[in-house]
């Protein structure tokens, strides 16, 4: 399959490097990454070892339909259901920003566990769909109402593995 290339893979690898520079001049010590299943993973992945930042990596999944979160890998949760991030700062990760309700529940039910601080960062921010006036803490690309996927954005599951993000609505 042919793919209009939206965002390339130089294109993406410098947006990485600049949002891991913005979180490290604002990151003290070291960052709980929180990682959201399953479309950040590429880009966390990449952005962990862009940055200098020392990191704890944890996992979870979330649905954009459903109010919450579950914890991704019996790995990453303890025993009593938490992620551990008392007293801890934590930068939540995600691909994509839509209506911003995954992100926004998300740093709701975090913050009940009492970090020091919560920051998110999402690559791509599709501001036309917010349905509040939540905004990542630090945003990469900006893009309309585009249907897009690869670098871990999917399309009916297939195209995570893409090096790049392609357009399907060109
Ligand atoms: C996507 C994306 C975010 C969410 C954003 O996940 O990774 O988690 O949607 O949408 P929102 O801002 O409207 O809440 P998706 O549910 O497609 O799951 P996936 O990451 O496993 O592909």
């Amino acid at each position: 399959m042919e793919h209009t290339i939206l965002f390339g893979a130089d294109a993406i690898a410098g947006e990485v490097r600049r949002l891991a520079s913005a979180i490290d001049e604002e990151s003290t010590k070291s960052l709980v990454v929180v990682t959201v299943l399953k479309g950040a993973v590429v880009f966390s992945s990449d952005l962990v070892r862009a940055m200098d930042t020392e990191t704890e990596l944890v996992f979870v999944s979330a649905s954009s339909y459903v109010d919450g979160f579950t914890p991704g890998t019996e790995l990453t949760v303890r025993k009593d259901g938490t992620l551990g991030v008392e007293d801890r700062h934590v930068l939540i990760v995600e691909d994509i920003v839509d209506t911003g309700r995954t992100l926004q529940a998300l740093q709701e039910t975090i913050q009940e566990e009492r970090p020091a601080s919560i920051r998110t960062v999402a690559l791509v921010d599709k501001t036309v769909r917010r349905s509040g006036s939540f905004n990542p803490t630090y945003t990469g690309f900006h893009i309309t109402d585009e249907f897009i996927y690869g670098y871990g954005l999917d399309w009916d599951q297939r195209f995570r593995d893409l090096p790049f993000i392609a357009i399907a609505n060109p």
